[in-house]
């Protein structure tokens, strides 16, 4: 599928949900608001009747909600708790209205408290009979109103709205998995590109050194032609080289592949770190001497050594290098340091090379990833070496980060535990 393919399929999937999903929370807030409507009638017409009843000579004034869960009757006249109790009960059963709630009786003038119960449900009527064991008092004559709260009037309603809770997160689960689905795609495609990027440079890396031994054998072959001995030893070892470079290509892509299979097993020994870097750096030392790089060591730790695989390291620490000194293109300058830390080892390798743009950095630990460089490819690799240091490294427990600014230079910090 081409990318613009994918593009268009996103965009409109992601329009779809989007509306649906819209539609969707506009029914909810609508169907919650008329829930609402019909509970607070229920209450008001429920709290009047009891006014009616509490009291049948007075005009009942409509009841007034205060809050949203709060309901005040203005009796004006005297309440007796206990019949209060009674009626709330009998008419909120009535009502179906199943909801904890608390109820209050106020002095008329001065809204002062004179009674309050709370009582845990109404549509079980058998409850009834448990108010009696509560004292309730007889307000004394005088005028009174009586209030009435809901402390969980909204998980109430939404209780009842059941369907469309359940209908909503169908829909949100449709939606994660749309989005899921998306990302692995995505991923997918990136691992695909990827890896016809790997094939083509693959395929261009290893052509170089056969061409080249094809050509160094093809001027051995000719035996009579009057070749000295110096440069059949020349052909002889440009042939040997290449051979090696060929060798070394393989190894990588073969180790890699081993690494991602997950077949890796560490031999580790007890190792300094110090010499490891030596060792990386004297395989390093050709190419550094014919650019005339400079290489800067502060290797600060006093503690140096720590379990590892000294043959995997060497080649994580080599990757490093290797890098600092491929992606420099004025002369290499390369500062290698080292500090402790309380549980560990910082290995920090620093060059004044191109530097790693900002919103590159997060894939260069990626399987074949090469920083895009336009057509130019003055400098071959396959993409492997840095996701083959964060492989080695995390087996180690240890952790790899990057800081660079581009045509500043980048420095990679490798932080190892002294045991893993
Ligand atoms: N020190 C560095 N300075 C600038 N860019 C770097 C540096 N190290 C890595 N990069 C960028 O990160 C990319 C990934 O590096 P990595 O070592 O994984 O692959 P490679 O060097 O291209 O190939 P390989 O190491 O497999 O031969 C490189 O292509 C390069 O663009
Ligand atoms: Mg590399």
């Amino acid at each position: 599928m081409s990318r613009r393919k994918i593009r268009i399929i996103i965009v409109l999937a992601t329009v779809a949900l989007g509306g649906l999903l819209t539609v969707q929370l506009l029914w909810l807030n609508k169907a919650f608001k008329s829930e609402e409507k019909e509970f607070n009638l229920a209450v008001q017409v429920a709290m009047s009747q009891t006014v009616q009843q509490l009291n049948p000579v007075i005009t009942v004034k409509p009841i007034k909600q205060l809050t949203s869960s709060f309901f005040l009757a203005e009796v004006n006249a005297p309440v007796k708790a206990q019949e209060l109790d009674t009626l709330l009960r009998q008419e909120f059963a009535r009502r179906h209205l199943s909801i904890p709630y608390e109820y209050g009786i106020l002095n008329a003038e001065d809204d002062t408290l004179v009674f309050g119960n709370y009582v845990p449900a109404t549509l079980k009527l058998k409850q009834v009979a448990n108010y009696q064991e509560v004292t309730i008092q007889t307000a004394p004559s005088g005028h009174y109103n009586f209030v009435v709260a809901f402390p969980t009037k909204t998980t109430h309603i939404l209780s009842e709205m059941q369907l469309w809770l359940y209908s909503t997160l169908a829909l949100l689960i449709v939606i994660v998995f749309f989005a899921y689905t998306l990302h692995s795609i995505l991923q997918e495609k990136r691992l695909s590109e990827l890896k016809a990027d790997f094939i083509n440079n693959m395929t261009h890396e290893l052509q170089t050194p056969i061409t080249n031994i094809a050509i160094a054998s093809e001027i051995l072959k000719n035996v009579d032609s009057n070749l000295s001995a110096a440069k059949a030893q020349r052909y002889h070892q440009i042939i040997f080289q290449e051979n090696e470079r060929l060798k070394s290509q393989v190894e990588q892509v073969l180790q890699m592949a081993e690494l991602e299979r997950k077949a890796m097993s560490l031999n580790k020994t007890s190792i300094n770190v110090h010499q490891l870097l030596q060792d990386s750096l004297q395989r390093l030392s050709l190419r550094l001497q014919k650019r005339s790089g400079q290489v800067t060591c502060c290797l600060n730790a006093e503690k140096a050594t720590i379990e590892a695989d000294s043959l995997h390291l060497t080649n994580a620490l080599y990757n490093l290098l290797d890098n600092a000194e491929k992606y420099s293109p004025q002369t290499p300058n390369i500062q290698i340091s080292t500090r402790n830390y309380q549980q560990g080892i910082l290995i920090s390798i620093a060059d004044k090379g191109q530097g790693i743009r900002k919103e590159v950095q997060q894939f260069i630990f990626d399987t074949f990833y090469r920083v895009p460089s336009g057509n130019i490819h003055n400098v071959r690799g396959f993409g492997l070496g840095l996701s083959y240091v964060k492989n080695i490294i995390q087996a180690h427990q240890g952790s790899v980060r990057v800081k660079s600014q581009e045509n500043q230079g980048s420095c990679f910090e490798v932080y190892l535990p002294f045991r893993a």
